[in-house]
């Protein structure tokens, strides 16, 4: 299914826990067999596998299973990169927090100065690792999506549009 939907040059790496699914490996399509509970397995599934560009976690589906895999695959993913978590069912859910607490390092802004004599980098400063890498990350009913930048980004700056600001005028 996912080589009709990516195209037939498509490199597929499966993971599951169940021995049988190891027949499904063909020319272009690896299964490892393991628990993506367990970061050792992932450990050395990375040490066989280049950087991937998209990652689909249907897995078992616990909170503690989707961050265990989030944490050890994000790190290895390419930039331009898509992780997608599915399944992520009830209320309130655990990964789903995991995630949103996540989302919260791409507002850090420690870094973010004000130049008053630079209307051009009026507001500026520089980007975290997190920040870095991540360019978006998205949650809606019962999935996740984290976006990868394709290139690193190393600050932010805001330029002062217009003369005056707001508050200066009142
Ligand atoms: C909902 S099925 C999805 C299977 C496959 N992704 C698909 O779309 O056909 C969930 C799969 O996760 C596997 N699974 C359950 N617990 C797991 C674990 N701890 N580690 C890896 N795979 C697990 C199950 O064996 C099952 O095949």
């Amino acid at each position: 299914m996912w080589r009709d939907y990516f195209g037939p040059r498509t490199n597929l790496y499966g993971v599951d826990i169940q021995d049988a699914c190891k027949a499904c490996e063909k020319e272009g399509t690896r299964v490892f067999i393991g628990d993506q509970a367990d970061p050792m397995f992932w450990e050395g599934v990375k040490e066989q596998v280049p950087k991937f560009d998209i990652v689909i976690d249907d897995g078992g589906h616990t909170p503690e299973q989707q961050r265990v895999s989030l944490d050890q695959l994000l790190p290895h993913m390419r930039p331009g990169g898509v992780y997608c978590c599915e399944d992520i069912h009830g209320f309130p859910n655990e990964f789903a927090s995991y995630v949103h607490k996540l989302s919260h390092r791409l507002n850090d802004s420690k870094t973010i100065k004000e130049n008053k004599d630079d209307n051009n980098r009026s507001l500026a400063g520089a980007s975290n690792p997190f920040q870095a890498r991540v360019n978006s990350i998205h949650l809606y009913p019962f999935m996740a999506f984290i976006e990868l930048n394709d290139d690193r980004v190393t600050e932010f700056v805001a330029p002062k549009r217009g003369s005056i600001w707001d508050y200066e005028q009142r």
